[in-house]
């Protein structure tokens, strides 16, 4: 079977390799991919973004099965596109990206089905958002509608702070057209769970839950970033959580999206605080999570290809998608000065590496030689019978793994392992 895999960061490269599993599997383009990817898959220099692009190349090629993993292109509508030029696709088409195209509908669409989230208020005037927050309590969080690359997200400690993020979203449009509208929500407390889930807007299956590590540096210090590593399972998710989430969160979501009359198929991300008064969705995301992808699959027993097109097909019903026991550590390493500037172009070398691998992110080829090219330059994956057992593994692995100017987090997990206590 030919695949074409739209997207090129580490998320992707985990669906690349989980993908390759499969015997059917003859041959995957990725667009664009990177440089690392290029191991593993054709990589074509089509962005993601290029809707029309993607489909000039879909139909001049005999593609069984594509997989749209970003956001930018699900909200887009590439699936819409695919489907259209009759390619059987996973993913959610546009109407159905909207969960996580825009904040204010999402937030709409848990007030109206009761699905557990922080109380807010939605605002496209300026002077009455900042009339608004000098009445509330601080911290308070301000967020941009649009998609913002991950950071349209403000946690405003004090007046002046909620001040000037929503002037820098509404007048100085930061994030550009996704500022114009912004959402002003309660500031929740406690930790934090990723759960991806797949559906095909009939049935709905979680995967292994999991924790990001968002900010920059150790102990949880730093500006905000796409995501410096990730364990699974998340050790604060037990059994009784997630048959709250499942009654009171998942189900009615994605029957709230069927009532809405935009059926999800595909991976539905939620983004989870297990507050004081229960688990709370602090975002839905149209994809699979970038880094959660990268410890999530490796852990997935059941086939990736198999599983997606039942979702495609609506046939998830039949089978059962099963995850191990074990439990999986990536670490992020990044270029230093992420996520402000840095420099890019240095070589990327590693020595063996046992059972741990690396998933490319910001990397390209030149001259047969794999160069760093992003902030998030490659994940390193280990997994382990325990949490401990991979987090060790993946940071003895780190260890073998060189390029100039690159810096990880070393404590990955390390909350995860107090909790777990
Ligand atoms: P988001 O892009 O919506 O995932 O937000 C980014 C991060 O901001 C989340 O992972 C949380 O750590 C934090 N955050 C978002 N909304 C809230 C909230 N209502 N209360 C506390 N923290 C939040
Ligand atoms: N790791 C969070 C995300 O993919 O949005």
């Amino acid at each position: 079977m030919n695949i074409l895999v739209i997207g090129g960061g580490g998320r992707e490269h985990a669906i690349i390799k989980k993908l390759k599993e499969n015997k059917k599997v003859t041959h995957i383009w990725a667009l664009p991919g990177n440089g690392g990817i290029a191991e593993d898959a054709e990589c074509v220099n089509i962005g993601a973004k290029d809707i029309d692009g993607i489909e000039s190349f879909a139909k001049a090629h005999t593609i069984d099965f594509a997989v749209v993993a970003p956001d930018d292109p699900l909200v887009l509508g590439a699936v819409d596109r695919l489907e259209g030029i009759g390619i059987k696709c996973f993913g959610p088409n546009a109407a159905a990206a909207e969960i996580e195209g825009s904040k204010i509908f999402s937030k709409n669409l848990m007030k109206k089905y009761n699905i557990p989230t922080a109380e807010y208020e939605t605002f496209d005037d300026m002077e009455k958002a900042l009339s608004y927050v000098r009445e509330k309590e601080m911290p308070i969080v301000i967020k941009a509608d649009g998609l913002a690359l991950g950071k349209g997200v403000i946690i405003a400690q004090t007046l002046t702070d909620a001040e000037n993020a929503i002037r820098m979203m509404m007048a100085d449009g930061a994030f550009g057209k996704s500022g114009s509208r912004i959402v002003i929500e309660e500031f929740l407390t406690g930790p934090e769970v990723s759960v991806l889930s797949f559906t095909d807007s009939k049935v709905v299956v979680p995967m292994v839950s999991s924790m990001d590590h968002k900010r920059a540096l150790d102990g949880d210090m730093g500006l905000n970033t796409g995501g410096m590593g990730t364990i699974a399972p998340n050790p604060c998710y037990t059994k009784e959580i997630a048959d709250i989430c499942m009654e009171t969160i998942f189900k009615p979501t994605v029957d709230a999206m069927n009532k809405e009359g935009r059926p999800f198929k595909g991976c539905l991300y939620f983004g989870l605080m297990l507050t004081p008064k229960g688990p709370k969705v602090i975002e839905y995301n149209c994809r699979f999570g970038d880094p959660e992808t990268q410890v999530v699959l490796p852990l997935m027993e059941t086939d990736l290809l198999e599983t997606m097109m039942a979702v495609r097909d609506e046939k998830l019903a039949d089978l059962e998608v099963k995850f191990s026991d074990g439990a999986a550590c990536c670490v992020v390493h990044a270029s230093k000065g992420y996520p402000g500037k840095y420099d890019t172009g240095f070589e990327i070398t590693h020595e063996d590496m046992g059972d741990a691998f690396i998933y490319y992110a910001g990397a390209k080829t030149e001259d047969k030689k794999v160069l760093s090219a992003g902030g998030r330059v490659l994940g390193v994956v280990a997994k382990g019978d325990t949490l401990k057992k991979a987090i060790e593994k993946a940071y003895e692995a780190s260890g073998k793994v060189h390029f100039e100017n690159a810096f990880y987090r070393k404590d990955i997990g390390q909350k995860a392992l107090e909790l777990s206590k």
